[in-house]
């Protein structure tokens, strides 16, 4: 199976490795220093890095985890705070400039990249930096840099079925839902409902289906969506709805239940997903294997290659040159 799908239980327990081999704790830069018990983490990254945070929030729900997909941080961050820096090339402009402003307000900042001028601005600062292996394209390495942001976190926080988290992408890989859900999607746009705990499989999926599927799709969020989204369904579009079960609580699952009721009242192109494993870190990690595969596939059945993002290259170009905000 090409993208690198099959090699992502290696790499995932590599991934972790290497973020819990950093002794975080012993680390000082300057005044800053990383042997405390953090107030917040606040994840920092875009698109395919970006997603690492909102699957870490999902999966330490509970905890103080703050995600941030901008340049500078939030004025309330300071040195309570830890940073995770995410970014998979290290070049993105957004989330050097949210770092080095971080490290320049005191707070703790660690990077998780596979070099770049991410890792070159906070190595030569003396900020720690996780390098994880490289993937076909910042996306396709999401079990690179989200293990690794779960090791670094385990100096910290206690990580919830890691090791079931590996085992059930092998269900994912071959799961034969991937081929049917593509060809059910094919030539429509995929509304995508999944509960709030498990948010980011929905995000996931509508980010693989933009990047490798070159596919507009639309997130509805329940609890919220139960007072907007659902409303469309009234109307035909060229709409296919994609429904995504889990388990989060009894109040989510059964809130699930009756947006797939209604929805299958006025429609019946409705495909639900069932996500496996117990934790919502073992349901993210399957979902976005199962459901990246259903991106690659339908990029199989519209015969556009994957991998080519060209506007994304044509923007990350044309900002390249300029400033970080002032503030
Ligand atoms: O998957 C992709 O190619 C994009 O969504 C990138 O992840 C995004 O542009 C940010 O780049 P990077 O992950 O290198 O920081």
């Amino acid at each position: 199976m090409p993208y690198g799908y099959e090699e992502w239980p290696k790499l995932s327990l590599e991934s972790f490795k290497l973020g819990r081999e950093l002794n975080l704790r012993s680390i000082k830069v300057g005044s800053i220093n990383y042997d405390f018990e953090p107030s917040n983490i606040v994840i920092t990254g875009m698109g395919g890095s970006g997603i690492v945070g909102d699957i870490v929030r999902d999966s330490l729900w509970g905890h103080n985890i703050i995600i941030h997909k901008d340049f500078n941080i939030p004025k309330w961050v300071d040195s309570r705070s830890l940073v995770v820096a995410v970014s998979y090339s290290g070049e993105t402009l957004e989330t050097i400039c949210g770092a080095l402003d971080a490290l320049r307000r005191g707070v703790p900042v660690v990077g998780v990249t596979t070099g770049g001028r991410l890792a070159s601005e906070l190595e030569g600062r003396g900020a720690p930096v996780v390098k994880v292996p490289k993937a076909i394209a910042p996306r396709f390495g999401l079990p690179n840099l989200l293990y690794a942001v779960l090791g670094l976190l385990s100096h910290y926080l206690t990580i919830p079925e890691i090791d079931e988290s590996i085992s059930v992408q092998g269900d994912a890989l071959r799961s034969e839902l991937p081929g049917r859900l593509a060809s059910f999607l094919k030539g429509y746009v995929p509304m995508i409902f999944a509960p709030i705990g498990l948010q980011a499989v929905a995000y996931r999926f509508k980010n693989d289906l933009n990047e490798n599927s070159k596919t507009p799709a639309v997130v509805a969020i329940v609890p919220e969506a139960d007072h907007n989204d659902i409303v469309a369904v009234m109307l035909k579009h060229p709409v296919k709805y994609i429904i995504i079960r889990g388990r989060t609580d009894d109040v989510h699952d059964y809130l699930m239940r009756a947006v797939e009721e209604v929805v299958k009242n006025y429609s019946s192109d409705v495909e639900v997903v069932e996500l496996k494993g117990s934790s919502r870190l073992s349901q993210e990690v399957y979902g976005s294997m199962l459901l990246g595969l259903v991106s690659v596939k339908l990029a199989e059945l519209y015969g556009i290659d994957p991998v080519r993002t060209d506007p994304i290259n044509t923007l990350k170009e044309k900002i390249r040159g300029i400033n970080c905000p002032s503030n």
